[in-house]
């Protein structure tokens, strides 16, 4: 044997880890995918990497050095199953199986408790960057054992992307948390996505700016607290050209986004866990609310305002939006940085949300300069109940939240839909409100039915007799 490490799929994904492991030093590639076709091309294709190609389980188990340590990069879901099953009759007791996909966290945690028992280490690692990042440099985020970490370890460092000297990859925690942190990166990435698309559709709606202004708007944006990977290819995409009609190709790209699911997961697992993610549930939202053009067709005549959106200073209102924007950004972090403290809590993982914020500095699609001031604000306080809480956000909450305002105002006014600053503001004035209604709701649960509620001037559980002589009596704790 002479692989130190194994790769099972060479799809994109798959192939390009497979050459980003096989250019770093001392790491010896073996690699296996179902038809074979695939692995003989790939060899072909790079006479410059060191690789092992198998065609069969058997073979790509004798090739790896022991512990054998194979990353699975598949189609999360039955295909993984099966080459898990299949590697399992080929691997042994100490050996290391590494799912690379998006797998469910769920699954992972199933998956673990499986695979543990055959004495194999099961170890599920989210990994993000696209294509791109596979090739030259991702983010990884493994869960598993401590145990798979010690081989693991090197091996993830030597391909992560580094970010200010630091390799972005760290032992999340046991089983299925590093898949969980990976779903929750995706919810992060939802919103951030569907912020950005609100800020151009608002700027474009308000000024008559075309794409290709608007683009110069985003490149300016990338200069300062904004500066990130996705405020970046927003410049590219809105500048890109289509060739057949010479339109913008954002105009001729249908308006009906796509979703494979970790959005979704994100925020299910959110009302599972009770976090509000309420942006990051928007953002989801909004992707199925453009992808129903049935019910889009037949809306649109449904009254709106008599005037549109007009602006009547382009520069003041273009910061308006930036600031709403890094505002609600701010929320979405937040939102999500508390749903992994809250998965934490119930899965029993220990995850230092500080060093989360410091992987995601380089190689993932949230990838951003804000993520240095989230590390820092762990740094200072590491059980930071809120994250924008932090002195650091509260600055640029305060900065930010008049703009942030008029943008939300001027929207609703205008009849354009902004959902997610929307809901981010919100969620801020509900964070700040030193009452919410919530007190007449437990109101009415009481009345409908006696739920009973607490007081806010003595201790114990209390219930009014609504349908009798509406006296309140002390109850029994129901919730
Ligand atoms: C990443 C991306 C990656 C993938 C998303 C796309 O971190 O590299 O998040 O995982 O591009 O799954 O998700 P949707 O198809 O749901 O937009």
């Amino acid at each position: 044997p002479t692989a130190n490490i194994g790769v099972v799929g060479l799809a994109v994904m798959g192939s390009n880890l497979a050459r980003n492991l096989a250019s770093r030093e001392g790491n010896t590639v073996a690699i296996y995918n179902r038809s074979h076709e695939k692995t003989e091309q790939l060899v072909a294709a790079h006479p410059e990497a060191e690789f092992v190609p198998a065609s069969s389980y058997e073979e790509f188990a004798a090739s790896l050095t022991t512990p054998r340590t194979a990353i699975i990069m598949v189609k999360a879901g039955r295909a993984t199953d099966a080459v898990i099953d299949a590697l399992i009759e080929v691997f042994e007791p100490g050996d290391i199986i590494v799912d690379g996909g998006n797998a469910l966290f769920t699954d992972t945690i199933r998956r673990e408790k499986a695979v543990r028992e055959t004495g194999i280490n099961f170890v599920g690692a989210g990994i993000s960057g696209g294509e791109e990042g596979a090739l030259n440099g991702p983010s990884i985020m493994p869960g598993g054992s401590d145990e798979s970490w010690v081989t693991l370890g090197p091996i993830l460092r030597s391909i992560a992307a580094v970010a200010e000297g630091e390799p972005c990859v760290t032992h999340v925690g046991h089983d299925g948390a590093g898949h969980f942190v990976k779903m929750v990166h995706n919810g992060i990435e939802y919103a951030d996505m569907q912020l950005i698309a609100e800020a151009y559709d608002l700027i474009r709606r308000g000024t008559g700016k075309t794409p290709a202004e608007i683009a110069d708007v985003f490149a300016e944006w990338n200069r300062g607290e904004l500066e990130s990977y996705l405020i970046e290819i927003t410049a590219e995409v809105l500048r890109q050209v289509d060739a057949a009609t010479g339109k913008p190709l954002v105009d001729v790209i249908l308006d009906q986004a796509g979703a494979k699911g970790t959005g979704a997961w994100t925020v299910q697992t959110a009302l599972s866990l009770g976090v509000p993610v309420s942006g990051i549930a928007e953002a989801t939202f909004a992707r199925s609310l453009s992808s129903h053009p049935e019910q889009r067709a037949v809306s649109g005549d449904l009254p709106g305002p008599a005037e549109g959106l007009s602006v009547d200073d382009v520069d003041a209102f273009i910061e308006d939006v930036r600031l709403a924007l890094y505002a609600s950004k701010i929320v979405a972090y937040s939102q999500g940085f508390d749903e992994i403290r809250a998965g934490a809590a119930e899965y029993d993982w220990s995850i230092d949300l500080g060093a989360i914020a410091k992987i995601w500095r380089g190689g993932c699609i949230i990838r951003a300069q804000f993520l240095n001031r989230i590390a820092e604000a762990y740094d200072v306080e590491p059980g930071l109940p809120v994250l924008l809480t932090a002195p650091y956000f509260v600055e640029a909450l305060g900065r930010a939240q008049a703009a942030w305002r008029r943008v939300v105002a001027e929207a609703a006014a205008a009849g354009i839909p902004a959902p997610a600053f929307s809901s981010s503001l919100s969620y801020y004035d509900g964070l700040r409100a030193e009452r919410l209604p919530a007190s007449l709701i437990q109101g009415q649960r009481d009345f409908f039915g006696a739920h009973t509620y607490k007081r806010i001037d003595k201790e114990g559980t209390f219930h009014t007799l609504w349908s009798g002589d509406r006296t309140e009596i002390e109850a029994e704790d129901t919730h």
